[in-house]
């Protein structure tokens, strides 16, 4: 048995043990108190009945009837005159019942009176009616026969009582199964969480809290299945994507040093590696732009900027490199537009966008960048006119690594990181970034702010 139910059963017990102890023993008490009352009563009656046949005729006959009738019941008689003589008795007389008689008060009334009560210690309960010639009726009765009563009721309580007790335990004992049923199953899921193993699932567990907690536990347990599984993926591609430029300036490398390698190639070749080795870096600064992003280790310094000023710094920056890929590159911005943003963090955005553009549009297209207000939001685009991006690809193209043209091609050979470090950058700034875009017609990047 598990230690939660063991501790709800116990005291689940204990309080019914309690309840059911105290108000047994209130049940019995008074169920005995009403019986000796009657037990008395009765006596009494039984003493006044005689007390009013014998002031109707007190005779010799009506006496000895009245004493003989009761040697046949389990009550006794002792008629007394006024002296207190005993007149007729239906027992022989003892020294208790002597005892009782002297010790009656002189006035008492019509109804008669009980003289002893104690059933316990005593050996007979008592009672007195007057007679109106100043004698008195005394009846008794042996203790012995109440206490015989009240024995066999106790024998019923006590059976009572075990019954009850142990149909009570029963009950517990299930009860507390079927309460700690839930709990007990998602302490095991937690273990195996623990242990890292994350492919629990816990059954439906009611519309409780217990129910909530248990789909809490499930969803947890999920979230870390999927959070392992990215990891691994994570982990996978960044030491593919490291390997292939190490690839390269191994073999350049090794070509370049060798002996009969003419000077011109080998120029080449450690351009070649040179580039490599400028991608690798690239490659290594974003990783490590992301990694602090993961851990919000990164602050966002906003300051209020007029973005048209802004953009147009980026855009005299940044237009020699389309101009030498024959892409015309416009800029629309009038007005004045104010926003909240770190600059540093916004440039990298843009720059990240425009080297997009230019790198997925042939020469003679234009690339646009375009800022407007709309319902209060500052919307930025940046419009190019490139090869464009496959319906399927669009919704995976802000994943790390992920890349629309699998292979490496030397041309474009991006890491795939680019547009996931600008997600990121974007959301911590409170932004959104959409991406709609046509195959070979052009793609639109619009950041909302
Ligand atoms: N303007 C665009 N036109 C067409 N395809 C695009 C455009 N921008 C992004 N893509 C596609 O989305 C992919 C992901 O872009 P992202 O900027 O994240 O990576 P990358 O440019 O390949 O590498 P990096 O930016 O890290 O050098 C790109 O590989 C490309 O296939
Ligand atoms: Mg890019």
């Amino acid at each position: 048995m598990d230690r939660i139910s063991m501790k709800i059963g116990a005291v689940f017990f204990i309080t019914i043990l309690l309840v059911e102890g105290i108000s047994l023993y209130f049940l019995h008490s008074s169920i005995i108190h009403s019986r000796i009352d009657e037990e008395l009563a009765s006596l009494q009656t039984r003493g006044n009945n005689h007390r009013d046949i014998l002031e109707t005729s007190y005779l010799e006959e009506t006496i000895h009837h009245i004493t003989s009738m009761e040697s046949r019941t389990d009550t006794h008689v002792v008629i007394t005159d006024k002296n207190g003589g005993i007149v007729s008795s239906s027992i022989p007389v003892d020294r208790t019942i002597t005892d009782i008689i002297e010790k009656s008060p002189m006035d008492i009334a019509r109804d008669g009176l009980i003289l002893e009560d104690d059933w316990q210690d005593k050996k007979y309960i008592a009672s007195v009616s007057p007679l109106d010639n100043n004698g008195a009726v005394y009846m008794f009765k042996n203790t012995q026969r109440v206490q015989g009563l009240i024995a066999r009721l106790n024998k019923h309580f006590w059976l009572a009582g075990i019954l009850l007790l142990s149909s009570m335990a029963i009950i517990t004992l299930f009860l507390s199964r079927f309460i700690t049923k839930p709990v007990i199953k998602m302490n095991e899921a937690t273990l195996k969480i623990r242990k890292g193993d994350y492919s629990v699932t816990l059954p439906r567990l009611g519309n409780d809290e217990l129910g909530e907690l248990g789909e809490s536990i499930q969803v947890l347990a999920d979230d870390l299945n999927h959070i392992k599984k990215q990891r691994n993926e994570f982990l996978a591609s960044i030491s593919h994507e490291l390997r292939t430029p190490l690839t390269y300036i191994k073999g350049y490398a090794d070509i370049a040093g060798k002996h009969g390698t003419a000077p011109e190639e080998r120029i080449r070749y450690l351009q070649i590696i040179h580039e490599e080795a400028a991608k690798l870096s690239g490659l290594i600064k974003g990783l490590f732009d992301l990694a602090k992003m993961d851990e919000n280790s990164f602050t966002i310094n906003k300051e209020k900027l007029e973005l048209c000023v802004f953009l147009r710094g980026i855009y005299t920056k940044i237009q020699p490199s389309y101009i030498e890929k024959k892409i015309t590159l416009n800029f629309i911005c009038d007005g004045e537009v104010y926003i909240e943003a770190d600059p540093v963090r916004l440039e990298q955005i843009i720059l990240n966008l425009l080297d997009n553009a230019r790198k997925y549009s042939e020469a003679g297209s234009t690339t646009t960048i375009e800022v407007f207000k709309k319902s209060g939001k500052t919307h930025l685009l940046v419009k190019d006119e490139g090869k464009g991006i496959p319906k399927e690809d669009i919704p995976w193209i802000f994943d790390r690594f992920y890349r629309v043209d699998k292979s490496r091609s030397k041309a474009l050979g991006g890491s795939g990181l680019g547009l996931a470090i600008v997600k990121e950058l974007i959301e911590a700034h409170g932004g959104k970034i959409t991406c709609t875009s046509q195959l070979h017609a052009g793609s639109t990047f619009e950041i909302i702010l």
